[in-house]
Order: structure tokens, then C-alpha cells, then sequence
């Protein structure tokens, strides 16, 4: 699937020209060219477990914690697997060109890649703990990773807490609505499994946006914290609520493990063997976990580009057309920013037609890098 991975790569690739130029969707009847690529949301109440389930996905744990509303802005995290034995780094798309050069080892830079998160949320929201919609961009480039990005947003809430004001409750509803709403994205729905299915934040806001459930993906997390003598077979087999893909449970690190800093690969070594001894789980051991959902959702988000090949090729010979003119208009003698970056996302858009023009050829694997 090595052209394949180059189809993620490049997408990726322009996810981050699209914010670059100001496109993060919202907004006009037709889509944007960041609208109409797939992107997977990661979508739950407060304290679901969503940054766990993230941070799980990566293998690292680099995204901010505490209580209360912690995620203001979107978080767009695009993961690049890169050769076996290479260093693991992580970049912001935000930082000034020079800073964007340096890279920040994960192994020791994962509190810098944590702290820059809450600055750079703070930069735009102020400290009064207000949201954005704005997203902020981070890569990281790994051997452990598999090709895939993904969306961290606000934790839905019911109320609002001290020093926010009233209206973050509907802030952040609209907020996460205006990416699940569109028919590209693909929800990862996190609801806990010590709480009642039927009341789940995400399982609510998914079945209103995709009824069918054909884009949304059920997490289950905390199966650890059941009462002793019930299970979640009935959700986990799809019982309880049926979606078109199989439903995954998950245990992440508990508070205490954290608070013992046990690192993550124990921690995925524990949540399989959670499973694999489990009386109630063990039959479902090899669909059960976090290595196994990142494992699906990359598969998903291949198979969705795949089939909509087609239109998103529409949406970007529309866009060549129009950054043709655009750059016109500005002159293309001029090396200014925007138009360096029109040049960087009308190439990107060339490629990205390129390659999806082989596959329709019959899929022969490109030079797509
Ligand atoms: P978020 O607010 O949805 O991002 O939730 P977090 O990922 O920050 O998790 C909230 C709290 O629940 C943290 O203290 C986690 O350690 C804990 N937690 C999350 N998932 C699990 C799980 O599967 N098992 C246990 N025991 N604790 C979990
Ligand atoms: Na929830
Ligand atoms: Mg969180």
C-alpha cells in the first residue's frame, strides 16, 4: 500500500496549506477544499477519555491535562509513520519558519509539545478560557505511527464553569457540530463504559448527525471501571446501540497510573492483557484495544479516500482553477507569503491530482512523494 500511504501523506500535506491560507471550513454552500477531505473527529463528553484514547493512538503522551475545560481549540493531529529505527519528532505548523525547522523529540519533548499546546490555545482564546475555532496543527513523525489524522475537539459539557461564561456550553456543541455535521468526516465517538449508553454525549450527537451510522465509530473506554459483576457485552456486540462498524473497548491509564507515570508502552501491554484474560472479553481479545482501533481507523480512512477520489478530484481542479487566477491577480512576480503559499497548495493540489489519476488508471502505484 505504499502509494496509498502517499495519498495520506500528501492530504495531509494540504490540510496543512489549507490552514495556512485561512480555510478551515465553515461557511459557504460549497465546500472548501478542506471540507471535502476526510478527517476523522474525535468526539465526547468531558473526561470520556478522548485525549487518553489520542494519546493511545500515537503512543505518547503529549496532550495537555486537568480538570475542567482543557481542549479550547480543534486540535489537528496528523500522524506520518516514517521508517523503522528513525527519531520520532513532532512539529507545529504555527511556529515561526526557523522554530518550525527544529524538531522536538517526543521521547524528551513531550512536556514542550504539551506546554505549546496550551500556549498557543491561550494566544488565541486569552486566558479567560473562552474557544476557538481556529484549529491547531501538529505532526508527528514516527515509526510507531500509522498514517492518519485526526480531529481533537472540546469536551462536550452541560454547564459552565466558574469563569466561563454561559454561552461555552452552546460554543462547543456548535463547535464540534460544524465538523461532525459534514459527510466527510468520520466520528470516533468516546463514551465511557461506567455510564449508561443511553446517556453518552457522543452517541447522542452521532446518531443526530449520522443516523445510519455508517461514519461513526463507537469507542468504549473505562471497562476497567464497570461494577464488578456487570459487562458491556451488549454495547461491545452491538446490541445496545448498532452502528455499521464494530464497536472497540478500550482501558487507558487510569488517573493513578498516570499519576505513577506508567508509560505507554506498559500500558497498551496491560490493556491486552486485560482482554486476552478477561472471562467476558477474551473472544473479542483481537477486536478489543487501542492498537487494534488505530489499526482500523487507518484502514477506514484509506478505503474513504479511496471512494471518494472522485469528488475530492472535482473539488481540487475547481481549486487549481481558482488559485490560477488568484495568483494572477496578485502577480506571480511578487514572492510575498500568500503568494509562496498559493504556490505551495496549487503544487500540492497538481500532485495530489496526479496520483489520484493513476489510481483511476488502475491504481498503479505512483511517484507520489
Ligand atoms: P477527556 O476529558 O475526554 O479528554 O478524558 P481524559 O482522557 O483526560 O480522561 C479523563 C480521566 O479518566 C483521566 O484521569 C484518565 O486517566 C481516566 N481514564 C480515561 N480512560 C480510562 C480507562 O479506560 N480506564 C481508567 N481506569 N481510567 C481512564
Ligand atoms: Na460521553
Ligand atoms: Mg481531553
Amino acid at each position: 500500500m505504499a502509494s496509498m500511504e502517499g495519498l495520506i501523506g500528501l492530504m495531509n500535506r494540504i490540510q496543512r496549506a489549507c490552514t495556512a491560507l485561512g480555510d478551515h471550513g465553515g461557511g459557504g454552500e460549497l465546500p472548501t477544499l478542506w471540507e471535502s477531505l476526510p478527517t476523522i473527529a474525535v468526539v465526547g463528553g468531558q473526561s470520556s477519555g478522548k485525549s487518553s484514547v489520542l494519546e493511545s493512538i500515537v503512543g505518547t503522551d503529549f496532550l495537555p491535562r486537568g480538570s475542567g475545560i482543557v481542549t479550547r481549540r480543534p486540535l489537528v493531529l496528523q500522524l506520518h509513520q516514517t521508517d523503522d529505527g528513525s527519531q520520532e519528532y513532532a512539529e507545529f505548523l504555527h511556529m515561526p519558519k526557523i522554530r518550525a525547522q527544529t524538531i522536538i523529540s517526543l521521547y524528551c519533548g513531550a512536556a514542550r509539545v504539551r506546554q505549546e499546546i496550551a500556549d498557543e490555545t491561550d494566544r488565541l482564546t486569552g486566558k479567560t478560557k473562552q474557544t476557538s475555532p481556529v484549529p491547531i496543527h501538529l505532526s508527528i513523525y514516527s515509526p510507531k505511527v500509522v498514517n492518519l489524522t485526526l480531529i481533537d475537539l472540546p469536551g462536550l459539557t452541560k454547564v459552565a464553569v466558574e469563569g466561563q461564561p454561559e454561552s461555552i456550553v452552546q460554543d462547543i456543541e456548535n463547535m464540534v457540530r460544524s465538523y461532525v455535521d459534514k459527510p466527510n468526516c468520520i466520528i470516533l465517538a468516546i463514551s465511557p463504559a461506567n455510564q449508561d449508553i443511553a446517556t453518552s454525549d457522543a452517541i447522542k450527537l452521532s446518531k443526530e448527525v449520522d443516523p445510519t451510522g455508517e461514519r461513526t465509530f463507537g469507542v468504549l473506554t473505562k471497562l476497567d471501571l464497570m461494577d464488578k459483576g456487570t459487562n458491556a457485552l451488549d454495547v461491545l456486540e452491538g446490541r445496545a446501540y448498532r452502528l455499521q462498524n464494530p464497536w472497540v473497548g478500550i482501558v487507558n491509564r487510569s488517573q493513578a497510573d498516570i499519576n505513577r507515570k506508567v508509560d505507554m508502552i506498559s500500558a497498551r501491554e496491560k490493556e491486552r492483557e486485560y482482554f486476552e484474560s478477561s472471562p467476558d472479553y477474551a473472544h473479542l481479545a483481537s477486536r478489543m484495544g487501542s492498537e487494534y482501533l488505530a489499526k482500523l481507523l487507518s484502514e477506514h480512512l484509506e478505503s474513504v479516500i479511496k471512494a471518494r477520489i472522485p469528488s475530492i478530484t472535482a473539488v481540487i481542479n475547481k481549486t487549481i482553477d481558482e488559485l490560477e487566477s488568484e495568483l494572477d491577480t496578485i502577480g506571480r512576480a511578487v514572492a510575498v507569503d500568500p503568494g509562496a503559499q498559493l504556490y505551495t497548495i496549487l503544487d500540492l493540489c497538481r500532485a495530489f491530482d496526479r496520483v489520484f489519476k493513476e489510481h483511476l488508471d488502475g491504481g498503479r502505484s505512483g511517484g507520489d512523494r
